[in-house]
Formats: C-alpha cells, sequence, structure tokens
C-alpha cells in the first residue's frame, strides 16, 4: 500500500441544532471568531500533507462553498473536489460517497465542525506507517456524554458507545478519523441507527472488532463547534482568546 492519504471533509447535515443561524446559510460557513468554521478542517488538511480533499455537503447552501473555498489553492490543496448528500443520512452516509474519490488510497476524515489544536502532522505520520486498519483521535474531557466514547480494556479500546447516558471513559472520539480503504466495505454492511443514521460509531467499532483499530490522544483544545449554540459560541471564545495570545 501507498503512503498517500487522501483527505475527506464532511460538511453536509441540516445543521438544525444551531436554528435559526443555519436557516439561510450552511452550518460550516459561520464565523468562528474570525474565520469560517470550514476553514479549520481545509487548514488541517494541508497540515497534515494532504494534497487531495473531497468536501461533502448538502442543504441548500451549497453552492456557497465553491463561492468561498473555489480550487482550495489558498489553504495549499492541490486538488479540491466537491460532492452533494442529499438528506441527512448520517455521518457514515456522507463518507460513503468519496468511494471513487479515494481511489483505494488511506484517508483521513474531519467532521467539518471540529477545530482541532494540536499538530495533527505527528498523527498523520504514524497512519502512514500503519500497515492496515483505522486510528482514531480521543480527547479527554469533564463530560464526555455528546460524543463517542471509548470503553478501554487494558490500554486498548475494547469498543465506543455514541453519546452514553453513563460514560465508561472521559475520553471523548473526536471528529478526526483515518482509515484503510476497508473503510467502504465496511459501510456497506451498515444499519441504520435509532436516530435514524449510518453512524461513524459503527464502523469504528467494526474495526475494533477486527482488532484494527489504534489512537491517538490530543493534548490542546478541540472544540466541537457544530454540537449546540453553546458549544459554537465558546468556540468563537476560544479562537479569540488563542489569537490574542
Ligand atoms: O464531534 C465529534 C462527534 O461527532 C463524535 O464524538 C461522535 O461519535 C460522532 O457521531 C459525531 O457526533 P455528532 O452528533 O456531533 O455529529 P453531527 O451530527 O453534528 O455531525 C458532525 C458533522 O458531520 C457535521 O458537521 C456535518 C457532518 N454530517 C453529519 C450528518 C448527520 C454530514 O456530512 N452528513 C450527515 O448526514
Amino acid at each position: 500500500m501507498t503512503t498517500e492519504i487522501k483527505g475527506v471533509i464532511l460538511a453536509g447535515g441540516l445543521g438544525t441544532r444551531l436554528k435559526p443561524l443555519t436557516d439561510i446559510t450552511n452550518k460550516h460557513l459561520l464565523p468562528v471568531y474570525d474565520r469560517p468554521m470550514i476553514f479549520h478542517p481545509l487548514e488541517k488538511m494541508a497540515e497534515a500533507g494532504i494534497k487531495e480533499v473531497m468536501l461533502v455537503t448538502g442543504g441548500n447552501n451549497a453552492g456557497d462553498f465553491l463561492r468561498l473555498l473555489g480550487d482550495g489553492r489558498q489553504f495549499g490543496i492541490r486538488r479540491l473536489q466537491y460532492t452533494y448528500q442529499k438528506g441527512e443520512g448520517g455521518i457514515a452516509q456522507a463518507l460513503g460517497l468519496a468511494e471513487e474519490f479515494a481511489e483505494g488510497q488511506k484517508i483521513l476524515v474531519f467532521l467539518g465542525d471540529n477545530i482541532i489544536l494540536d499538530p495533527i502532522k505527528p498523527f498523520a505520520d504514524s497512519f502512514r506507517q500503519q500497515a492496515k486498519g483505522g486510528m482514531v483521535l480521543l480527547k479527554a474531557l469533564d463530560d464526555p456524554r455528546s460524543y463517542g466514547v471509548p470503553v478501554f480494556k487494558g490500554s486498548r479500546i475494547f469498543r465506543i458507545d455514541e453519546k452514553p447516558a453513563k460514560p465508561a471513559s472521559t475520553y471523548a472520539v473526536i471528529g478526526a478519523y483515518f482509515y484503510d480503504p476497508n473503510v467502504f466495505k465496511i459501510i456497506k454492511t451498515l444499519k441504520p441507527s435509532k436516530r435514524g443514521e449510518l453512524e461513524i460509531t459503527d464502523v469504528n467499532n467494526a474495526y475494533i472488532r477486527k482488532g484494527q483499530m489504534q489512537y491517538g490522544v490530543l493534548n490542546k483544545h478541540w472544540a466541537d463547534a457544530g454540537e449546540s449554540l453553546e458549544s459554537w459560541f465558546a468556540a468563537n471564545l476560544l479562537m479569540r482568546d488563542l489569537s490574542k495570545k
């Protein structure tokens, strides 16, 4: 397998948790302090040394991404492609749309509303060396109940629970996932969850069951700017504070 990694940024969904801000624009085009939210994952892709990126979007304002981002060269991306997800079938469904783009290469998937402050390159370089499987990134939180939460057996992840009422650990699985090309076969086996979506957590659990999931831990700030109005506002304040340091 070659060591090239392609990038996929998921910016579909209807952003209902941020209504009415999302009535006339896509959630990922909202500002987070001084930049549109979507700039963050694009900058991270470039930092990871990724040259080819596909952006998956949806809803009524998809054309605005093209107007804002163009061919991606301002971010150091050589080839930025776009595709459209009808409806809100879930993160894993949106990722499935990138199968042809991936051309059998490894991929890094970013959720378009996640802001990661840790350097991403060391994780990407480690995944370039990984023979097969996937890698998730974890962040310790006081309360991880709104996220995927890993259950550990010793130092290995034994399972990931999606938004558990009683989290088994204090870690959240954040929205940056590294996968080998088998991810697209796994997606085809998934069934919709209770919320009617193909869940990325089910993809990750499939890798875990095969004993093929590694993980890394983030130390700096991480923000899910799209989880709620509160989290979007907190992300704005965080980025303002950091810009003054
Ligand atoms: O932020 C990290 C969390 O993201 C993880 O800890 C969870 O395990 C994972 O399920 C996810 O949880 P959320 O419920 O916060 O995901 P959300 O519905 O907000 O979707 C995250 C991004 O994925 C969003 O910015 C747009 C994209 N997306 C989402 C859906 C449902 C799509 O492109 N298409 C979709 O159909």
